[in-house]
């Protein structure tokens, strides 16, 4: 098996592992106009990538890897490219569940589950997660139809809908509406293509963590990039507003 270079690991302090690392996966569409392909071609190479973020998180001992696959406001694509990446998260689901689930990774969705999502896919995501629940090594979770907003407001109508009274409404509280309660706030976001910023991605779980930038396009990633984010993380000093001892 491929493992992290160890002149990469060297200088990675085992014991200091971000607990939760998040990945905006993107350059899909340019890493495939680069070589004259269509953008679809750039999404199918993102499997790889996807994997070997998964492996790095493995073997550097990451609990939580949460990935965007697919955004809220990823429906304004041409149909042909929004109908071509529900059907490749299906398919992948489909191939590599067991893959994952012999790997000990349990799979997680986040996301709305709304008419525009069809119902083979959600069942698919159903199956992935009965398969996976027991798994401790990492969790995974994939974010589709995701959206930062739509998730603060989704957890806003259910607490309206249980009543609660508002006055008894805290972060803590509300955090407990949120997709997956149990999901713990974001340590690294990674995101690739050179672009500086979120897209909706985890707003509420960001709101202190260390941001990670490359140029690298998707389907380039290695584990070998997660080691280096995870190095310049180890580096950094997190204050949370409070002062530096
Ligand atoms: C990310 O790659 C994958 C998804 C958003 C589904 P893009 O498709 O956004 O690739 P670029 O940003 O156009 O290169
Ligand atoms: C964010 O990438 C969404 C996913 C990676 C799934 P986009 O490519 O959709 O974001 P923008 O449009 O560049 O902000
Ligand atoms: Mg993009």
């Amino acid at each position: 098996m491929v493992s992290i270079d160890p002149s990469v690991l060297a200088g990675i302090d085992l014991s200091q592992m971000p607990a939760h690392v998040a990945c905006v996966m993107d350059g899909n569409g340019r890493w495939a106009q680069q070589r004259g392909l269509p953008r679809i071609e750039g999404h199918k190479m993102g499997e790889h990538a996807l994997f070997e973020a998964v492996h790095g998180a493995l073997e550097l001992g990451i609990d939580w890897l949460t990935v965007y696959a697919f955004s809220t406001e990823n429906w304004k694509r041409p149909p042909d490219e929004v109908k071509f990446l529900i059907n490749f998260n299906d398919d992948i689901l489909l191939r590599r569940q067991h893959e994952l689930h012999e790997l000990g990774v349990q799979m997680r969705f986040v996301g709305r589950r709304d008419w525009r999502v069809p119902k083979r896919l959600i069942r698919r995501m159903d199956e992935a997660s009965a398969l996976t629940r027991n798994n401790s090594r990492l969790v995974l979770t994939i974010a589709f139809n995701y959206g930062g907003r739509a998730e603060i407001v989704d957890a806003c109508k259910s607490l309206m809908a249980q009543g609660i009274d508002p006055s008894k409404v805290d972060e803590k509280m509300l955090a407990k509406h949120l997709y997956d309660p149990q999901m713990p706030d974001v340590d690294l976001m990674i995101r690739t293509s050179g672009e500086f910023r979120t897209s909706n991605f985890l707003l509420w779980e960001l709101a202190y963590s260390e941001m990670w930038f490359t140029d690298v396009l998707w389907p380039d990633f290695t584990r070998e990039h997660m080691a280096q984010a995870i190095y310049d993380f180890q580096n950094r000093t997190r204050r949370y507003g409070g002062v530096h001892a």
